[in-house]
């Protein structure tokens, strides 16, 4: 009986479907809010240097993430090829984060240490010098064009007001840091740090 009034009044059966719909997505999303696994660093966690968060905007201007994701799924095939499948936590720092899902190129979260500084310099210049079968684009200029040393700091202070735990003595270093530096340098030190932050070559 009572279930034919729900049905013949459209207003009540609407309240009722935006009430399960709103417990069914409070249940899923609130507490991701409040796990410790996917607000606190891990252990070991830093935030980007001077150096590195300027190579992470040469590496977002210059459109990396549309062919790489910065994301390992624990799935086996991910984790043979690319190490330990990403945890929330290594992520807490960056704002924005660089996940995705397009992979034209390999997956870059833990590329930090795979290569050295002069690999990953000959690769950006002209990635089929050491990977002939590439279709990367190379990225000369990088090497020639400086880092603007007069952002650096500014930025680092709006991260810091997300949360990003950067002393006022890093952000008073920070033009100096960078200035001379090219962009190359940059991102090249972003590259190096990517996934180094828990312990995960086998
Ligand atoms: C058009 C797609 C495309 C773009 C844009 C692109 N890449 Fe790649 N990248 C690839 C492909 C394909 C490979 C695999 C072949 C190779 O190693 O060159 C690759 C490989 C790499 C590797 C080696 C990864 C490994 O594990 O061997 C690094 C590091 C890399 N790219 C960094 C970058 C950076 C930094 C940028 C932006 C400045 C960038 N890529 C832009 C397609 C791209």
């Amino acid at each position: 009986m009572s279930h034919e009034v729900v049905e013949k009044n459209i207003g009540l059966m609407a309240l009722f479907i935006v009430l399960v719909i709103s417990v069914g997505g409070l249940v899923e999303i609130v507490p991701l809010f409040f796990l410790k696994s996917t607000t606190q660093p891990v252990d070991g966690l830093k935030p980007y240097t001077a150096l590195q968060l300027e190579g992470r905007d040469v590496y977002i201007r210059e459109g990396c993430y549309t062919c790489h994701s910065q994301m390992i799924r624990p799935f086996r095939a991910e984790t043979e090829r690319y190490g330990h499948y990403s945890v929330a936590g290594e992520f807490v720092y960056d704002h924005p984060f660089q996940w995705g899902s397009k992979r034209t190129g390999p997956d870059l979260a833990r590329v930090g240490g795979r290569y050295s500084d002069e690999w990953h310099i000959v690769h950006l210049i002209n990635p089929r010098d050491v990977v002939p079968e590439s279709n990367m684009p190379g990225f000369p200029w990088l090497a020639e064009d400086l880092v603007d040393h007069t952002m650096t700091a500014k930025k680092m202070q709006a991260m810091q007001t997300l949360g990003v735990p950067y002393s006022d003595a890093e952000i008073a270093a920070a033009a100096d840091a960078v200035k001379g530096k090219t962009e190359m340098d940059a991102i090249v030190s972003y590259l190096q740090v990517l996934g180094t932050s828990i312990k995960t070559r086998r």
